[in-house]
C-alpha cells in the first residue's frame, strides 16, 4: 500500500492561484495516483491536512503497512522538522512532489527540510510529477517483489532494501534514431497504456 499525503492548501487545487499550481484539483491528483497504482495491483490512501499534527499521526499510523509515500508537504517543506524527522523514520521510500518548481521561486522555498530525508524529489511538473512518483514506487515494489521472492527475503521491508533504486532510463525521443537494448531479463508489461510511457527499471 502506498500513501500519498497532501499538507496544508493543497485542498484548494483547482482554485488557488492557478498560474502557479495549475487547474486540476486534489481529487484529479488522488484519481491519477491511483489509476497508475492500480495498474500495479497497489492500493493507495490518500490523506490530506491542513495541519501538522494530523499529517504526522497519518502517517505514523500507517508506517508498518506503508511500502511508499509520495508527500506534497506544502509550506511544511520549509519549515516542519517534526515531518522531515517523521519521514526520516520510515522504512518505506519516499518521494517529495511539489507541483510547482520551488527552486525558481522565492528564495525561502527552495529550501526544503524534506528532500534530504527523502528518496527523491520531483518538483516543477504539475500533477505529472505526482503520476511519476507512483511509477517509480510502483515499479520499485515490482522489483522489490521479484528479487525479493528470488533471494527469499523474509519481509518486503528486507525485499526492498535489497532492490535498490537505480536511475530510470529515458524514453528515447521519437525519430532519435537512438536505440535503447532491452535488458536481458526484462520483462515488458504488454499494455503500457495504463502504465503510459514508462520504462520499467
Ligand atoms: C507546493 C510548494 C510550496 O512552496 C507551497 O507552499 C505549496 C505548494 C507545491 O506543490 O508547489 O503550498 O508544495
Amino acid at each position: 500500500m502506498i500513501l500519498l499525503v497532501n499538507g496544508p492548501n493543497l485542498n484548494l487545487l483547482g482554485e488557488r492561484e492557478t498560474g502557479v499550481f495549475g487547474t486540476e484539483t486534489l481529487a484529479d491528483v488522488e484519481r491519477r495516483v491511483s489509476e497508475a497504482c492500480r495498474a500495479y495491483g497497489v492500493e493507495v490512501r490518500a490523506f490530506q491536512s491542513n495541519g501538522e499534527g494530523a499529517l504526522i499521526d497519518f502517517i505514523q499510523e500507517h508506517r508498518h503497512a506503508a511500502q511508499g509515500l509520495i508527500l506534497n508537504p506544502g509550506a511544511l517543506a520549509h519549515t516542519s522538522r517534526a515531518l522531515a524527522d517523521c519521514v526520516a523514520a520510515l522504512s518505506c521510500p519516499t518521494v517529495v512532489v511539489h507541483l510547482s518548481n520551488i527552486d525558481a521561486r522565492a528564495r525561502e522555498r527552495g529550501k526544503s527540510l524534506l528532500a534530504p530525508v527523502a528518496l527523491g524529489q520531483i518538483t516543477g511538473l504539475g500533477l505529472l510529477g505526482y503520476y511519476y512518483a507512483a511509477l517509480h514506487l510502483c515499479t520499485l515494489l515490482s522489483r522489490a517483489a521479484e528479487e525479493g521472492e528470488r533471494a527469499g527475503a523474509a519481509s518486503w521491508q528486507e525485499a526492498l532494501a535489497r532492490a535498490r533504486p537505480s536511475p530510470v532510463r529515458m524514453p528515447t525521443p521519437a525519430g532519435s534514431g537512438v536505440a535503447i537494448p532491452p535488458e536481458p531479463d526484462e520483462e515488458v508489461p504488454e499494455d503500457l497504456t495504463a502504465r503510459g510511457e514508462y520504462e520499467p527499471l
